[in-house]
């Protein structure tokens, strides 16, 4: 989704603002531009396609003196990707320049009344509405200006603004967008994300929703919408610059499957003390805990199949029923959540839309929500109940790898700590789980050690259409995110099917070579699926299966094996998933696709 920066400050901003895009690139874009103010004149340079063409066109910023400006990365949604709908967008005077990122809903209202105003618009953005009612609202007060714009848009935004008038002063505000500013002695900077501001400064302020901020060279002002001022603490950002940078990695995405046994060390270590679970950061009572109706587990894309995995275990461990659900269906669903429901909210960036939306209706309802989240700050940590951060670090590769393994190790904590509570486990089951959970950064070292081995097997499988994941169980989870893993970056068709119900219809799409991937890490299931693979491979699949150490596999049923450790039943989805990352890796590394940025997607999906 878009990625916004601004600056001001005591040095020629262009470059702070070039470099702080090339830091959002990962977010998925269309378009780039920037805008500054020179010689009290708004200047808009942007361009259709990469960044690397407006950097380019701008000799790397090197030509301009402003020390004030605004940039964006765009992701279409109103209008197609276009020189015209890039932003920054200039409110017809010259005198505003905005930068957007969210969607004004009430936008086609607002505009069809400016038209009638005789205000003539450039481009089919929603956001092209913000700089024109900046400029018909416009009093001489910058700050004023402002306030009466937010009376009148609805929606979310985060949104950068500076005035021809003011070159001093930077305005931005933030509602269901994210947004963030650094502070540091060269001058003050917004963006839509930690990695952007990093180069500047490690030192940051979170922003709350519906909070305009005046940033000077030397100052930054936090407002509520009345215009009374906030405090804010400066909160310091632990990773340097290089976290989110490839460190010799070819792709972001094989740096952070690599990252995985550190990131998933970070996330399970201090959840664990004296061979307990310690949950300093969960504060529901004990009653309602044990009293729990239902648990609803609500998300998007991989962090929706680490549900998948979360059902499995929940229901198994605590003798409750869980309900997995896309935050996009759950939204619109009326669903039956009350005052005794948990909902555990999963989310990497904290910021997706419908996930947000979900949360914010399951709590209208009473429920209470446990938030499993990557990004500190973020909008739906901050309306959470109660949330765990998975310390998986800056995750710059749309297609998640190493936030994903983070959740699925906070989902067994979760499971096990809920069951001890409503008493379907004791303490003694607890302890011994905790220790397989504390082996598993160990065991994915080692399974990190086949990648040689499967980038070879990748190179065979590179040309394929089609591909089918089957499993049963947790195995089904993991093929659920093997298959959009492989999907999302390499483009092959794909799709993950729950074994048993393979021959309900898609067996029909089995024929001679078609690429199968059985997953049977499951021993109690091991027999099922394998009879499931043996049906495909009678009808000349090209088989490759996933099991463990020990398992007794026929070669002449399979046309590869990839094994992980023999490990505890409840850990091994986080062993099982890790040769299926490397796979769908090495077979877009193979196909050349654009791996950390793949067409249409976006890290961060910040519409619905
Ligand atoms: C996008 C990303 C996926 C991610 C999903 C949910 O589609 O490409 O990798 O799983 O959004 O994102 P979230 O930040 O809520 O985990």
């Amino acid at each position: 989704m878009c990625g916004i920066v601004g600056f001001v400050g005591r040095k020629p901003c262009a470059p702070v603002l070039l470099e702080g895009l090339s830091r959002l690139e990962y977010r998925g874009y269309d378009s780039a531009g920037i805008a500054v103010i020179e010689n009290n004149n708004i200047v808009v340079k942007k361009t259709k396609g990469e960044l690397k063409t407006l950097i380019n066109l701008l000799d790397k910023g090197s030509n301009f003196k402003s020390e004030i400006g605004i940039g964006h990365t765009r992701w279409a949604t109103h209008g197609k990707p276009s020189n015209e709908n890039a932003h920054p967008h200039k409110s017809m005077n010259g005198k505003f320049v905005v930068v957007h990122n969210g969607i004004i809903e009430n936008y086609a209202s607002l505009k069809e009344n400016l038209i009638n105003e005789g205000y003539v618009f450039s481009s089919e953005t929603d956001t092209e509405v913000v700089a024109a009612l900046l400029e018909k609202l416009y009093n001489g007060n910058f700050f004023e200006t402002v306030s009466k714009v937010l009376d009148v848009i609805e929606g979310s935004y985060a949104l950068g603004i500076i005035c021809a008038d003011f070159p001093d002063e930077f305005y931005a505000v933030r509602k269901a967008s994210p947004l963030i500013v650094g502070l540091s002695d060269e001058g003050n900077m917004i963006a839509s994300d930690i990695p952007a501001i990093l180069p500047l400064t490690n030192k940051i302020y979170y922003l709350n929703d519906n909070e305009i901020i005046k940033m000077t060279a030397d100052e930054v002002e936090i407002f509520d919408v009345n215009g009374n001022k906030l405090q804010r603490e400066v909160t310091e950002i632990k990773w340097d610059v290089s976290a989110a940078e490839k460190g010799g990695y070819k792709h972001f995405m094989i740096k952070e499957i690599m990252e995985q046994p550190k990131a998933l060390k970070d996330t399970i270590e201090p959840r664990i003390k004296d061979g307990k679970i310690n949950f300093e950061d969960i504060d529901f009572s004990d009653e309602f805990l044990k009293n729990i109706d239902c648990i609803h587990i609500v998300a998007c894309g991989s962090a929706y199949h680490v549900g998948v995995v979360g059902k499995y275990i929940i229901e198994d461990l605590a003798r409750k029923p869980v309900y997995v659900e896309i935050a996009s269906e759950f939204r619109y669903s009326n669903p039956l959540v009350t005052d005794k429901s948990l909902v555990i909210v999963i989310s990497q960036s904290g910021e997706t839309a419908d996930t947000l939306e979900a949360l914010k209706i399951a709590k209208s309802k009473g429920a209470k929500i446990l938030s499993i989240v990557n990004v500190v700050g973020s909008s739906i940590a901050n309306i959470s109940d109660n949330v765990l951060y998975t310390w998986a670090g800056p995750e710059i590769s749309v297609a998640t790898t190493k936030a994903y393994s983070t959740q699925l190790s906070l989902i067994y904590l979760v499971a096990l700590y809920i069951s001890e509570k409503i008493g379907t486990i004791d303490s003694d089951f607890v302890a011994e789980k905790i220790k397989e959970i504390e082996k598993i950064p160990g065991y994915i070292e080692e399974i990190l050690k086949l990648a040689p081995e499967i980038e070879q097997m990748a190179k065979r499988y590179a040309y394929l259409e089609h591909a089918y994941f089957i499993g049963r169980n947790f195995d089904y989870a993991i093929a659920l995110e093997a298959s959009l893993k492989l999907k999302e970056i390499s483009y092959i068709h794909s799709e993950a099917y729950a074994a048993g119900e393979l021959k309900h219809g898609t067996i029909s799409l089995i024929e001679e070579g078609t690429f199968v991937v059985g997953l049977a890490c499951n021993k109690d299931l091991f027999k099922k699926t394998m009879s499931n693979v043996e049906e495909v491979k009678a009808r000349g699949a090209e088989v490759m299966l996933i099991t463990s150490e020990n398992m007794d596999v026929s070669e002449s049923m399979v046309d590869t094996v990839i094994r992980i450790p023999d490990c505890d039943k409840l850990i091994t989805p986080s062993l099982e998933v890790v040769p299926m990352q490397l796979l769908g890796y090495y077979i877009a590394l193979a196909r050349n696709c654009n791996i950390d940025k793949p067409k249409n997607l976006a890290k961060s999906v910040t519409v619905e």
